[in-house]
């Protein structure tokens, strides 16, 4: 059975969202550990409830970026996870450490990207005008906000939205996109070529594996 582990911040609402996918869809997969760099962020008391181990490593005990990405790769690693899962985890990255899970660290950002990188994405669509936004789950690459895109779920900008609104409605599909981008990833169903992600239609995979076995 494949692993994930699952990096976060704050407030947890899509390791919930994920923690009951894995959980009631019955995913060929379980949730090694829920790591967070704040001692309180709510999103651990969720996994705690959900029965699920939590760890904490505080960036504030190192030097800098690259000491506590050393550290947290350490922490990743005596887990030997298939996919490692940011699920808002609020700290930019090292390329070293990027690179140490190039094709099995995938992130979810509240935009539609390439559009609005970065941080305060509702303001930035708001201040844009654009009359669609949403949200993007992708494969994390060096460049920030940038790499291979897996899913993405699309939001009306609506007259009178604010930041709040506007944020709740793209959370709702976030929640939704989240797993399943996941999931088809722990199924074996993502084709990464290039910058372009394919779905390999269900079962094709499991075909494909049954081939190279009996070769
Ligand atoms: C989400 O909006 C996600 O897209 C972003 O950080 C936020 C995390 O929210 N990366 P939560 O902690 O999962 O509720």
């Amino acid at each position: 059975m494949k692993s994930l582990l699952i990096l976060i911040s704050g407030r947890g609402s899509n390791v919930e969202a994920i923690i009951r996918a894995c959980q009631t869809e019955q995913w060929p997969a379980r949730i090694a550990t829920v790591i967070s760099n704040r001692a309180d962020a709510a999103g651990l008391e969720i996994a705690r409830r959900a029965g699920l181990r939590t760890e904490v490593l505080d960036h504030r005990a190192f030097p800098d970026r690259a000491a506590f990405d050393a550290a947290l790769a350490e922490k990743i690693d005596a887990h030997a996870p298939d996919l490692v899962v940011l699920a808002g985890f609020l700290r930019v990255l090292t390329d070293g450490f990027v690179e140490h899970y190039a094709g099995r660290l995938i992130n979810i950002h509240p935009s539609l990207l390439p559009a609005f990188p970065g941080l305060r994405t509702h303001r930035q669509a708001l201040e844009a005008g654009v009359k669609v936004h949403g949200a993007t789950v992708h494969f994390v690459t060096p460049t920030l906000d940038h790499g291979p895109i897996i899913a993405q779920a699309a939001v009306p900008v609506l007259p009178g939205d604010t930041e709040e609104s506007l944020a709740a409605r793209v959370l709702e599909q976030e929640h939704k996109i989240f797993p399943q981008a996941l999931r088809w990833f722990l199924e074996d169903r993502l084709e990464v070529d290039g910058h372009l992600v394919r779905l390999r239609p269900e079962g094709a995979q499991a075909a494909r594996a049954g081939k190279a076995v009996n070769a």
